[in-house]
């Protein structure tokens, strides 16, 4: 059996995304030795494609913004299913760090009195997000990872973490191995934080990157941690449609916040049939829905979408705005989007739910294992407000580094991991290489994209609902016969068989909690229960591994502060 590496840490962050690295770094300031485990290179985490900017009640552009509009907005837009606590937090810190990214070395757009530019987005009443463009995420990745590194936080890039290890229903560490050799490693810790992103890649059209295939949530289901609203997943009305080969790849919200129009194939405004208030910056859930049934009804676009159009604006205006869309467009569509329109349908993009956190410590229901960003559930309800996303991921990543170090302070030892367990976990993790067997990892992922494509996106019904778990029995068989060729240095196969066991696992949860939610409510569209229930608006699903097996419960939403109601007004009653 291969020897593995020890490490040992106070403070172990799985994912180097931005929660990871706001994460890292609140740890580490607070005392904490502090390690960053990331599945790719640094730098390349997803975060790096969030584009339109970041949601943060500065009032910089409108003096009429204040973080009660932003917590307001945040819980219209999640259908009231929030955690109103997290929601309040999230709107009341989010000022201050962007300015805590700004003093960093995060360069934003300035207003013409230099202050930071601030710019509309979907379903926020004031201009709101604070942006680089349309290269957002880039540069405050950029930002983190220069602060990460200054403070001396250790990170070891490309590895993939196969389990937490436990002791005595605690957190201890956690067991996987080094891409580039294979070399297997258990990393020590009092302290565990997940941060790695969403779980896109288990749908065929989606915006997201390669890594983001449900591990953190995989991992913590695994070692006994609660999820919750694991149904809410966001499709964004606009990723490419054209040419195949980018089908799914993000055209920013800010597209239509700098003016662009939806248009169907004749050419009409169509969103003033569904949401003649908001009309394009309507809520995301809204407008996906709203393009896909100008597709289903036979008004989309040549290539399968709808048209979005920004060439009434002055070409020089559009490329200093939106110089990725411009370059992205040209480069794979042969597109000149300051001149003709982009063809653009939804696409998967965040999930809301996740692992089931502490609001104020982002403690999850295991000792010591914490989770921050999309990872965790809880502050976006049924569906996520663009742009609060990267405020998300820098208010609870911070609290997350805090209290996982507050959390080591009180804990006297590293836990012990057992070398029986360990054993078993190196067996586990290349039996696929020594099996005979026909099936690969590339078919195995092809078809449960294509069974979640067809059975669980935008709009749902019980019927598609099971014959996806039905599906995903006979791909769990599938999996159990994959047989995974070549040495364990580099090899992409390798690494998705292993991953899909965290795709196959969330899948079946999202689809089991899908089922139990019998309400239409935000980005859960059920054409068997088209309305919304007002007895689902006071609880959440939580799903918990019982036995082997997923369980499904209800859980009464916290109770809301009357001013808070007050706020909100009749319509979140
Ligand atoms: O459309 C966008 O730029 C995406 C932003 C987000 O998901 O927050």
């Amino acid at each position: 059996m291969n020897i593995y590496d020890t490490y040992e840490y106070d403070v172990l962050v799985i994912g180097s995304g931005g929660a990871g690295m706001r994460a890292a770094v609140a740890a580490q300031e607070s005392g904490a030795k502090t390690v960053v485990l990331s599945k790719c290179l640094l730098g390349k985490a997803h975060t790096v494609m969030a584009e339109g900017g970041i949601a943060a009640a500065l009032a910089n552009v409108d003096a009429k913004d204040g973080w009660q509009p932003h917590f307001k907005d945040t819980m219209f837009g999640g259908k009231y299913v929030n955690d109103w606590r997290m929601a309040v937090i999230h709107a009341k810190e989010s000022p201050e760090a962007v300015r805590e990214l700004e003093r960093w070395g995060a360069i934003f757009d300035r207003t013409k009195d230099g202050r930071i530019l601030q710019r509309a987005f979907g379903g926020h009443t004031h201009p709101r997000l604070c942006h680089v463009g349309d290269r957002t995420g880039l540069e405050m990745i950029r930002a983190l990872q220069d602060r990460t590194v200054a403070l001396g936080v250790e990170v070891f890039t490309e590895c993939i973490v196969t389990q937490l290890l436990m002791d005595q229903g605690a957190i201890a560490g956690a067991f996987g191995f080094f891409k580039s050799t294979g070399k297997m490693f258990v990393f020590r810790a009092k302290a565990v934080i997940i941060s790695t992103g969403g779980i896109g890649k288990i749908w065929r059209v989606t915006s997201n990157s390669w890594d983001c295939t449900g591990d953190g949530q995989a991992l913590a289901y695994n070692a006994g941690a609660e999820l919750k609203d694991m149904e809410f997943v966001q499709f964004h009305p606009t990723g490419m449609v054209w040419p195949p080969g980018v089908k799914g790849l993000l055209v920013t919200e800010a597209v239509r916040g700098e003016g662009g129009l939806l248009k169907n194939k004749f050419g009409e405004r169509f969103m003033s049939k569904y949401d003649p208030k908001r009309m394009e910056l309507s809520t995301r859930d809204m407008v996906a829905r709203s393009i896909n049934q100008e597709i289903v009804e036979g008004r989309g676009s040549e290539h399968g979408g709808v048209y979005l159009d920004i060439s009434h604006k002055p070409a020089a205006y559009v490329k200093s705005k939106l110089p990725s869309m411009y370059q992205q467009f040209m480069e794979f569509a042969d597109i000149d989007i300051t001149k003709q329109p982009m063809e653009v349908g939804p696409t998967c993009h965040y999930t809301m739910g996740g692992v089931k956190v502490d609001p104020e410590t982002q403690e999850s229901t295991v000792k010591g294992l914490f989770a921050a960003g999309e990872a965790a559930a809880g502050l976006h309800g049924g569906n996520r407000l663009g742009g609060n996303s990267l405020s998300d991921l820098l208010v609870f990543g911070k609290r997350a580094g805090i209290s996982a170090a507050a959390y080591v302070k009180k804990t006297n030892n590293l836990l012990s991991v057992d070398p029986v367990k360990i054993a078993q976990y190196q067996k586990d993790l290349v039996v696929a290489f020594d099996r005979p067997g026909k099936e690969t990892p590339a078919a195995v992922h092809r078809d449960l994209q294509e069974v979640m494509e067809a059975n669980v996106g935008i709009i749902r019904h019980a019927d598609r609902l099971n014959k996806a778990l039905e599906a995903l029995k006979d791909l769990n068989e599938r999996y159990k016969h994959i047989h995974v060729d070549g040495g364990i240095g580099y090899n992409f196969g390798w690494h998705l068989y292993l991953s899909l066991a965290s795709m196959l696992s969330v899948a079946e949860i999202v689809t089991r909690a899908a089922l139990e939610r019998k309400e239409s409510r935000s980005a859960q569209t059920r054409e068997d229960f088209p309305k919304m229930d007002s007895e689902w608006r006071k609880k959440s699903l939580i799903v918990k591994k019982v036995n082997g097996a997923v369980q499904i419960t209800t859980e009464l939403l916290p109770a809301m502060p009357e001013e808070l109601r007050q706020l909100l007004g009749d319509e979140a009653k």
